[in-house]
């Protein structure tokens, strides 16, 4: 899973076992009395005002970040810099989606982490309250609806099928049933160009050894059936550009969905040079995203003919996010990491360095570094490092394009700022202002109150 910036490596201990960390875990009582259950507890979160029913939390408490539609009422809260989403549920399901979460940290799935449930509230009057699941807001991640400022148009809405199809093909190669696969289930974080895609609901989900075809088909037929109606009440509101038909958006879904599926796993049949159509085969999976953890080969004979079948075993991403960790220590989504790569190799090569390890921590320093320390604090949160670096080289391209020659990373680099930067939306979870009732998107409130820049995203 992506450590949000700044928090550092997850200190908590990794088990195998589900019911772990409900035993381990500390059950404490405050004052106002509550069950705290959680793996870590963060004391901070015992001076909530939890006999208060969620809506009613007072302003002080609460950040204002754009939220996606829900049944349950969820709330952002920052304790100690750190943004937590609090939302109000039923016990058992609380109970059953805190586990799941846990689970699918474990095995490093695109989710958000669940921190705590917080349990037997009771309002000042007696009246019993529903415990509340908390998770750790997922940094700079934007729900659909807030990705795009009037109507969403075709180009963006495609991006959004493939991150959301890329995403339920993780989930199924690591055996997880989804059973509500949705726009609004999911998160959104910029990824040079594309999106990345995060679950944020686990409440239906099960998560097995593997899934067999019939449940991969179920999944995906209520992930097609949800995505229909998100569409069409994208379009009943005026919002979905008109050249877009839920029903093809759908059925578009699906068909993403079982090309890389299919992409992914296919049995290749391959009568010579295997060792080449490997490694080509390896390379493309690569370049999807993700990485061949072994190769299974069986060789058919047949009137002298000799083929080799060869079927990879996928696992998720993270080939390139990988070695630019590995490299430069920077956390980074795939297609962000494969851009700042390219842009490493290329200084590597520049600068004649055959050491890739002393390349990069000349890059990282002389190159990385100074582009992000010229961004002045207060433009800072408008976009994650990774992907101003990646948005900075890009806009270095197209300068150059223009002026027909190289025109360098440091000019390239204040006019992103100036003219550029300056313009966009600020997507860092924390928006660094007080907030009242009315800056609080709640599942009602329609697209005006999202960020308003479109050519963020088209
Ligand atoms: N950890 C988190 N980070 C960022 N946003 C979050 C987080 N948890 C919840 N949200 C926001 O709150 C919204 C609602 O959360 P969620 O889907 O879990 O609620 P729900 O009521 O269970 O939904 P449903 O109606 O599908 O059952 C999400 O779409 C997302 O925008
Ligand atoms: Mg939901």
């Amino acid at each position: 899973m992506h450590n949000d910036a700044g928090h550092g490596p997850d200190p908590r201990p990794k088990r195998g076992c589900d019911t772990w960390a409900r035993r381990r875990s500390a059950h404490i009582r405050t004052l106002t009395p509550v069950r705290i259950t959680s793996a870590l507890v963060d004391p901070a979160l015992l001076d909530l005002p939890w006999s208060t029913p969620l809506e009613e939390w007072p302003a002080d408490h609460l950040v204002a970040l754009p939220q996606g539609i829900s049944r349950h009422v969820v709330r952002f809260v920052k304790l100690q810099g750190t943004v937590y989403a609090v939302k109000e549920t039923r016990e058992k399901i609380a109970e059953r989606e805190y586990d799941l979460l846990r689970a699918l940290e474990r095995i490093s799935a695109p989710a958000v982490e669940a921190v705590a449930i917080v349990a037997d509230r009771v309002a000042l009057d007696g009246e019993v309250l529903e415990p509340v699941l908390v998770t750790r807001h997922l940094q700079f991640s934007l729900p659909y609806r807030a990705l795009f400022s009037h109507t969403l148009r075709p180009e963006t809405m495609n991006r959004l099928l493939d991150a959301l199809a890329a995403l339920l093909v993780r989930m199924h190669l690591l055996g997880f049933f989804w059973g509500d696969c949705s726009l609004s289930n999911t998160l959104f974080r910029r990824d040079a160009g594309a999106f990345a895609a995060y679950l944020v609901d686990a409440e239906t989900g099960q998560l097995h050894l593997r899934l067999s075809p019939g449940q991969r088909g179920e999944d995906l037929e209520i992930a097609r059936t949800n995505i229909f109606g998100e569409a069409l009440d994208l379009q009943a509101a005026g919002l979905l550009h008109e050249g877009i038909d839920p029903e093809h958006v759908s059925d578009e879904v699906v068909r993403r969905y079982e090309t890389l599926w299919h992409e992914l796993t296919f049995e290749q049949a391959v009568e010579a040079d295997t060792r080449r159509q490997m490694d080509k085969r390896i390379r493309r999976l690569n370049e999807l995203g993700f990485d061949v953890e072994e190769v299974s080969m069986s060789v058919v004979e047949e009137g002298g003919h000799r083929t080799v079948m060869l079927r990879p075993k996928v696992v998720d991403a993270g080939h390139h996010t990988r070695r630019l960790l590995r490299l430069t220590g920077l956390d980074a989504e795939e297609n962000q990491a494969r851009a700042l790569l390219n842009d490493l190799d290329a200084y590597r090569a520049e600068s004649d360095m055959p050491d890739e390890a002393q390349a990069a921590h000349r890059w990282l320093t002389e190159v990385f570094e100074p582009v992000i320390r010229a961004v002045p604090p207060h433009l800072r949160g408008k976009l994650e490092p990774p992907e101003l670096f990646v948005q900075i080289i890009e806009h270095r391209w197209a300068l150059s394009e223009q002026a027909g020659r190289d025109l360098g990373l440091a000019p390239a680099v204040q006019s992103f700022l100036a003219n550029v930067l300056i313009h966009r939306p600020d997507e860092q979870a924390v928006l660094g202002y007080e907030v009242d009732d009315d800056m609080l998107m709640s599942s009602d409130d329609d697209e005006d109150e999202a960020p308003e820049d479109e050519s963020l995203v088209d």
